[in-house]
């Protein structure tokens, strides 16, 4: 009996961009793509900003020899991607890159300081995903470097002005301002591996589910 076997590209491609410098974008692709491939899930990572943020980061693990290894590429390939996961990190200092990147996402996560001015460049950048693809896509945004005063109404009063934009889902998962987060990533080490039980894990932990999914991995 003769079977056919289809095989099927689920690869899913995750840009994680925005229009605004220094919102945490480096940040999260290195915590999502470590949390991922502690998931044994196979990822593949590009930076495509000139700062290389990512490169030197997933040089300066692979020198202390923290495993899982984080192999980042500098380029996006012509053909399809191969792996199951897709991770893309890009500013706006390359902007060929970001349209690039941008048409074959499946979903883009916009990490958003509270702030108005926030919000305004994020609706611009919703414009430029409209003009650089066609596609269905997912559009993730969430508060980064949220302010932890009990009495502060910056990150709510964002979420809900994002929400007014349309076209997004806002996340209700924050990313606080914690220290921990540039120290962790300045010895190139994911949040949850340098302090598992800290706050900023658990807030890194459920913001990657509420994008993968919980039970995905
Ligand atoms: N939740 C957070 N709490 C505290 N510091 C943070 C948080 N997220 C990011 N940072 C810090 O903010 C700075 C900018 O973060 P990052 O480099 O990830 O931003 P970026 O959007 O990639 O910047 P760029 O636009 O320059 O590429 C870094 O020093 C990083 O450690
Ligand atoms: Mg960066």
């Amino acid at each position: 009996m003769l079977y056919i076997v289809f095989l099927i590209n689920s690869a899913m491609i995750t840009v994680v961009g925005n229009l605004k410098g220094g919102t945490g974008k480096s940040t999260l692709v290195f915590n999502l793509a470590i949390w991922l491939l502690h998931k044994r899930t196979r990822v593949e990572v590009y930076d495509l900003d000139p700062q290389a943020t990512l490169s030197d980061v997933a040089e300066l693990r692979s020198e202390e020899g923290f495993r899982p290894f984080l192999s980042v590429t500098g380029f996006l390939p012509e053909k399809s991607f191969e792996q199951s996961e897709t991770l893309i990190d890009i500013g706006v200092s390359n902007m060929g890159g970001l349209y690039a990147a941008l048409a074959r996402a499946d979903r883009i996560i916009i990490p958003v300081s509270p702030s108005q001015a926030d919000v305004w460049s994020t609706q611009r950048f919703l414009h430029v995903i409209r003009k650089a693809s066609k596609k269905a896509q997912t559009l993730y945004a969430f508060i980064n470097r949220a302010d932890t005063h009990p009495a502060a109404l910056e990150n709510a009063e964002t979420e809900s002005a994002l929400r007014q934009l349309g076209g997004l889902e806002v996340l209700s998962v924050r990313l606080a301002q914690r220290v921990i987060f540039r120290r962790s990533f300045s010895e190139g080490l994911a949040v949850f591996e340098l302090e598992p039980s800290g706050k900023a894990s658990q807030e890194l932990m459920a913001l990657a589910e509420a994008v993968y999914g919980a039970e995905s991995y």
